[in-house]
């Protein structure tokens, strides 16, 4: 089955025909909202709203190993991530979506593994290549049939937020190879890795990141807040069709 983990701006699915919703408990507390599973034309998907469904939950306080072991638990296989995040790189504009191929990231503070020790023994997983290409493929061959332009590489750096950026931080990530900032692709897509669960995440951009374009001198709110609401039927339309690819 496939999972959408919603952010900022994708709190429910409209096109979501729900079927029932589930409060999961898990060995890491609480997932950030129930699952809500239901039907995308026909097929089985189940949505997780990452900020809660009142959009209360900051990034920094996202239960993200309960919210990828529940998910794991009810027989989730793969999951699409949505998340908005500001453009390093001018060859993304607000209101873009990006399917990100590789990660750097900042954060910091996080519960971030499920392999802690313990009981347990050392695990690594490869991370080499963060995000699923065969998900990646499902969401490139999605967006050619739904008409919808994608951009489909991105180097996304995770940021512990919630505040944004100084200039200068952008400009060191922009040095690490970094195009775009986000503060909720990790430890979510790390996890996944650790459960075997494919992930992909697609990109919403809202802004441009500190000091670039037109957030040279500050990042507009507003602004932010309008984007994501305009861009937020594209991620829709997308998503209807990732389901049915
Ligand atoms: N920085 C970090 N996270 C973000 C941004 C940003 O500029 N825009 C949206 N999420």
């Amino acid at each position: 089955m496939l999972a959408i983990i919603g952010g900022s701006g994708l709190t429910r699915l409209s096109t979501l025909a729900v079927a029932h919703r589930e409060v999961v408990r898990t060995p890491y507390g609480e997932p950030s909202s129930a699952l809500v599973y239901g039907q995308i034309a026909g097929r089985d998907v189940v949505f997780l709203a990452r900020h809660g469904h009142g959009h209360a939950i900051p990034p920094h306080k996202v239960n993200y190993r309960a919210n990828l072991w529940a998910l794991k638990n009810r027989g989730v296989e793969s999951v699409l991530a949505v998340a908005s995040v500001g453009a390093i790189s001018d060859q993304y504009s607000p209101g873009d979506l990006v399917l990100p191929h590789q990660l750097v990231d900042y954060t910091h503070g996080r519960e971030h593994t499920f392999f802690d020790g313990g009981d347990r023994k050392v695990v690594h997983v490869d991370f080499t290549q963060p995000y699923s290409a065969q998900l990646r493929e499902r969401c490139m061959q999605a967006a050619v049939s739904a008409g919808i332009l994608i951009h489909d590489r991105g180097i996304y750096a995770a940021v512990s937020g919630p505040r944004l950026e100084t200039a200068a931080e952008i400009d060191r990530m922009a040095r690490d190879g970094a195009t775009l900032v986000g503060m909720t692709g990790m430890p979510e897509a790390a996890l996944a890795r650790e459960l075997g669960v494919a992930y992909a995440a697609i990109a919403v951009v809202v802004n441009s990141a500190a000091g670039r374009g037109e957030s040279a001198q500050e990042i507009s709110m507003e602004k932010i807040v309008m984007v994501l609401e305009s861009a937020m039927d594209k991620v829709r339309s997308l998503i209807d069709q990732v389901v049915q690819q």
